[in-house]
């Protein structure tokens, strides 16, 4: 089995695919100030198998179309939105967040939770904003630096992870050099990364092992897993992911 067939096999029983919320999906809409007597069009790029999707057309009045490269996702996403009585508020469609098939000034929003890394920061908060009308929202969680200062074995994993991870100031220049006016920040809570994603990954560990019948790909991936949860357990104090909410200035 190929590498992506088993990441896709491993992630598609969770809720969510990364660290975050519902309760830090309302808080960002909050932060948003969305006008909600109007119905809106709302993108959510890199959306996993929807949780912050359904989150948001429980709270909104909108159409949201959900864009996710795997099928997979997608998929379990179009499942769990007819469950939810809320298929005909929901689009969700297989492609690439660095190729849109939006037209300049469509959207009321842009959401991308634990997303946005795969193509970059500023290259997605440069590329994305044609999309948006003026004074659109964007709201992005990304990997930040809590402290100006950290050990250099965080530094050194996460240059080779992501060299696009930098503190909170930095990312927030970014957004205002690409024609943004901040709303809001805040930081995800360790609860976000241990309860609603690590913890509930561990225990997938096994029986994705045993559908696998132990294959080294299969227990390589769970072993790059585990260094991952290791690495967060002993460095959380220095990063976590940053909920960026701004307005696209006319
Ligand atoms: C860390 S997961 C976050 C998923 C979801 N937003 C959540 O919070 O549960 C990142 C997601 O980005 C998707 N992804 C990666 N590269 C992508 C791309 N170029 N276009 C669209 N989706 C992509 C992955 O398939 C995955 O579902």
């Amino acid at each position: 089995m190929e590498n992506l067939e088993l990441v896709i096999d491993l992630h598609q029983h969770g809720d969510r695919q990364g660290p975050g919320g519902k309760s830090e999906t309302e808080r960002a809409i909050t932060l948003a100030s969305l006008d909600t007597s109007q119905h809106l069009k709302i993108a959510d790029l890199g959306c996993g198998t929807g949780a912050s999707t359904l989150c948001l057309a429980n709270k909104l009045n909108a159409d949201i179309i959900a864009v996710d490269f795997i099928p997979e996702f997608i998929e379990i996403l179009r499942r769990n939105a007819e469950a939810s009585n809320l298929s005909q508020h929901i689009h969700p469609k297989a492609g690439s967040m660095d190729d849109l098939e939006f037209i300049n000034n469509e959207l009321d929003v842009i959401w991308s939770e634990g997303a946005i890394y795969n193509i970059g920061f500023e290259q997605g908060i440069n590329y994305w904003r044609e999309f948006l009308k003026p004074k659109g929202v964007l709201a992005v969680s990304e990997i930040t630096w809590l402290t100006d200062h950290r050990p250099d074995e965080i530094q050194a994993y996460w240059d080779a992870q992501y060299p696009e991870i930098n503190t909170a100031s930095s990312k927030i220049k970014l957004l205002e050099e690409a024609g943004y006016a901040l709303l809001g920040y805040f930081v995800l809570p360790e609860r976000c990364w241990l309860d609603n994603y690590y913890h509930p990954l561990q225990q997938r560990f096994a029986e994705f092992l045993d559908r696998h019948s132990n294959s080294d790909d299969a227990q390589d991936l769970v072993e790059a897993e585990k260094q991952e949860i290791q690495v967060f357990e002993q460095f959380k104090a220095y990063f976590s992911y940053g909920f960026y909410i701004a307005s696209k200035l006319p």
